[in-house]
């Protein structure tokens, strides 16, 4: 258990007024978690100070060899005002998966859920109210020894910020245009495609950039070998629904093991359907595409939650999913999953974690 000393912030800022303009990780709460590692003495001095900037050195590690890892979460105000969170313990544990890869020190699993529920509990107020929003939770890892030799850090901080926040996409629940990338990979056996390391996501910025001129939202990844399987998609992981089935990548160490892509893999297969977790070839998802038989596609993630997609473009060849709409099985998945985040519908899965109330 954290002994986790609080500073408040005596000057809060003023809360967003108008919750339809919040965007995605724009705007910061008014207090920020921190806990220190040192090795030798290991996690010391869990604290909950004003959101402020780090006086960093310029030769710091992160700065140079990226060794740091994130987590994304949300907090949820319920429709009886309880403030509650989605099995944080899933990003706690991922957290630790992905920290053995970077060698950087875990934090327990008990601590992590801990500083997030104590964050959260602080900064209430700051979880939105209207329908579809939520207090996006961003804990981060990273290294903070000073020098230029690559090794692994001796001292690292931990933090969380919270960012009051609307949809991920511009497009809302609207369904998206996703490229699917034939020059850049995302991840290759024995790399460090499973982890939240900021590195995958700075590697994706240049395909992500060329695909929005293009007009898309987003890439869809695939195998860094052969570029012939379907992985995940930027910040989400991908979903096809095709002739009944549901496909998706296993996670075997290139594709992000995602709370949303588990929990939505659970439901499914709760209401019957079965769910492929295998190499799907883009070859036949566009096949299938063509003959009629791509009934559904969608992202599921944090951040996008569940994120339908109209079309795919492979190399000029496209296909055009559902006449653009939202289709069936999609829809229920957003709201189940939505239902369950925001009190809605009843948490049979025993995923919701209340912090407090609103
Ligand atoms: C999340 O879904 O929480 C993520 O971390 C995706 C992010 C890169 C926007």
């Amino acid at each position: 258990m954290l002994d986790i000393k609080i500073t408040k912030n005596t000057a809060p800022k003023a809360k967003p007024a108008d919750e339809s303009k919040l965007g995605f990780g724009k705007i910061f709460s008014d207090h920020m978690f921190l806990m220190d590692y040192t090795d030798g003495q290991g996690w010391h001095d869990p604290r909950i100070v004003p959101y402020a900037p780090f006086p960093m050195d310029p030769a710091t590690v992160v700065f140079h060899y990226a060794q740091e890892l994130f987590e994304g979460m949300k907090a949820y105000r319920s429709v009886d005002n309880t403030i509650q969170l989605f099995r944080p313990e899933c990003n706690a544990q991922r957290m630790q998966d992905s920290s053995d890869r970077m060698c950087i020190p875990q934090v327990p699993v008990d601590d992590f859920v801990q500083a997030v529920k104590a964050l959260v509990e602080l900064e209430k107020d700051w979880v939105p109210h209207s329908d579809g929003t939520s207090l996006y939770i961003r804990p981060f890892v990273f290294a903070t020894d000073v020098g230029l030799g690559v090794h692994a850090s001796k001292h690292y901080t931990f933090c969380i910020i919270c960012a009051p926040s609307g949809a991920y996409y511009a497009e809302g629940i609207n369904p998206v245009r996703i490229y699917v990338e034939d020059e850049y990979i995302r991840a290759a056996p024995g790399l460090t495609g499973f982890t939240k390391c900021g590195g995958n996501y700075a590697a994706s910025i240049k395909a992500g950039e060329l695909a929005e001129q293009k007009g898309f939202a987003q890439v869809l990844w695939l195998d860094g070998v052969e570029k012939k399987y379907v992985e995940e998609v930027g910040s989400m992981n991908i979903m096809f629904k095709i002739d009944g089935k549901v496909y998706t990548a296993a996670c075997t160490g290139t594709v992000l093991p995602g709370v949303t892509r588990r929990s939505c893999i659970e439901l499914l297969r709760d209401w019957g359907y079965e769910v492929v977790e295998g190499p799907l070839a883009i070859d036949d998802v566009m096949k299938a595409g063509h003959e009629g038989k791509l009934e559904e596609v969608f992202g599921t993630g944090t951040a996008a939650v569940v994120s339908p997609v109209k079309e795919l473009d492979w190399k000029g060849d496209k296909v055009f999913i559902n006449d653009g709409k939202i289709g069936p099985l999609t829809q229920k998945l957003y709201d189940t999953m939505t239902g369950m985040q925001w009190g809605k519908v009843p948490d049979t899965k025993g995923w919701i974690v209340p912090v407090c109330k609103g």
